[in-house]
């Protein structure tokens, strides 16, 4: 059978007293409507239909690279009216599920049960049990338990409002039906709109069979109309995330304090203090220790390595039992093999560092290819950039760079060789060569210091 889904996302979302779209606004990093498509994407539908409508234009943006049939609503109308304009695109033969741009956590699992529920003849939608009902669309049921009809809150009297099964407005049907009921909406209710929920009555009374179903939990199916409910489904997705770590091994000193923003997997024996903030796509293997406030994006943790206090890594791969932090800043482009050491204070970009090789203590190092076992003294520079162009810095395994040194790039340090502390290096060193560029010192006897004038 054949699925295509209409996302309803035109809604302006005035709560959220905001310029951007409300299905822009973020959950965990991502657009709240980016969440729905990654998750219906997973059921393989055959096309995805997207109704915008406040801000189409900057939804649109947010969206060019994926796949996506836009339709636009121009008036808010409802949300029948709403799935209406989607209706053109979509395969007679299909089944549609309707799903909404501003319910961010439904997952992939309760959706495809409730597609796999839908056929020619029987409609299926998603219904929560809820303490406090109020605001959503009541399911009202026949004496032997069938599904009636659905009835707005404000359009509903005082049994109905009692009535604790409400719509989440998702839901499967067959697009055949559809294209045969929506014409027939009226807009003769509280709101004056088309309700796409009216549908649910039609089709009782044209003998489908509406079948309901719940999803895994009432959070799946919470919209956000405001910035106080968007970060209540930030921290239920938080928590969700923290409890999937541990189930993978790895021990968060306090599940309460991780975020995680993008794909973050853990091997076994992981430690993450306090604070730390993952983003994009992090891979952490085995035994690997994260100090608290570390902030780490789009990057490889090879095992046993050790990540100290608020460090910061931005698309780096790191070797196995490597040493970082505290305050180290790795910036794209490096690359660690093992055993390597970053200390505090160390900002590196696109350099290659050799196994076993430590650069303890503040120091610039970038554009650069470090060897094997290379000792890096505190406050070196590679001074990569002339103002116009990068350059190179090349060091040979077993070099020892002296504190404060200086190298002017593009250089190249041999083998085994020493450059004394304070040289600026702006020409190449051979191998096992010792160089030392700096002001000769100097020592005179009996000094005599200024005296104040009188
Ligand atoms: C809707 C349901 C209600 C359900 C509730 C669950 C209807 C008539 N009511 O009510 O039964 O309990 O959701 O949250 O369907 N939208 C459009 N175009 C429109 C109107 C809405 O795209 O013209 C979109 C909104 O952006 C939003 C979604 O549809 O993503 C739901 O709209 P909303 O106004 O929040 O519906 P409710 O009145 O809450
Ligand atoms: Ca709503």
């Amino acid at each position: 059978m054949i699925c295509e889904v209409i996302i309803l996302a035109a809604g302006q979302g005035t709560r959220m007293r905001s310029k951007l779209p409300k299905v822009l606004h973020c959950v965990a990093g991502k657009p709240m409507l980016g969440h729905v498509i990654d998750r219906v994407r997973e059921l393989d539908a055959s096309a995805i239909h997207v109704v915008i409508g406040h801000g189409a234009e900057q939804v649109k943006q947010a969206f060019v690279d994926t796949r996506i049939n836009w339709a636009i609503q121009e008036q808010q109308l409802g949300t029948g009216h709403a799935v209406a304009q989607a209706m053109p695109a979509v395969n007679n033969d299909s089944i549609v599920l309707v799903a909404y741009g501003d319910v961010p956590l439904v997952t992939t699992e309760t959706l495809s049960r409730l597609v796999a529920a839908a056929n020619q003849s029987t409609l299926s939608l998603l219904t929560v049990d809820l303490n406090d009902p109020s605001g959503y669309g009541r399911i009202v049921r026949k004496e032997l338990g069938d599904i009636a009809a659905i009835v707005e809150q404000k359009d509903a009297n005082e049994e109905q409002k009692k009535i604790t099964e409400v719509n989440t407005g998702i839901l499967a049907v067959p697009a055949s039906r559809l294209n045969q009921w929506l014409p027939k909406l009226s807009a003769e209710n509280t709101q004056r709109e088309y309700y796409l929920t009216d549908i649910i009555a039609m089709a009782v009374s044209d003998g489908l069979h509406v079948l309901a179903q719940q999803p895994g939990s009432a959070m799946e199916v919470e919209g956000a109309n405001n910035r106080q409910q968007i970060a209540g489904l930030e921290r239920f997705y938080q928590q969700q995330q923290a409890n999937r770590l541990m189930a993978d091994g790895a021990s968060l000193a306090d599940p309460k304090r991780i975020d995680v923003r993008g794909q973050l997997t853990t091997g076994e024996d992981v430690f993450i203090d306090i604070n730390c903030v993952f983003i994009g796509d992090v891979s952490i293997a085995n035994n690997v220790s994260i100090g608290p406030n570390c902030v780490i994006e789009n990057s490889t943790i090879g095992s046993g390595t050790v990540i100290k206090a608020n460090s910061i890594l931005e698309e780096v791969r790191l070797g196995s039992h490597c040493d970082i932090g505290p305050f180290a800043r790795l910036r794209p482009g490096t690359v660690l093999a093992a055993k390597a050491k970053i200390g505090n204070f160390v900002e590196t970009k696109k350099a290659n560092i050799g196994e076993g090789s430590k650069i303890s203590h503040l120091s610039y190092i970038g554009d650069s290819n470090i060897g094997k076992d290379v000792n890096i003294g505190a406050g070196t520079i590679t001074c990569n950039y002339d103002g116009a162009n990068k350059s190179i810095t090349n060091i040979g395994d077993g070099a020892f760079i002296g504190s404060n040194t200086a190298l002017v790039a593009p250089v190249n340090i041999g083998k085994n060789a020493t450059v004394g502390a304070g040289s600026t290096i702006s020409s190449d060193v051979g191998d096992k060569q010792l160089t030392v560029a700096r002001g000769k010192q100097k020592n005179i006897d009996n000094w005599k210091r200024p005296t104040k004038k009188s």
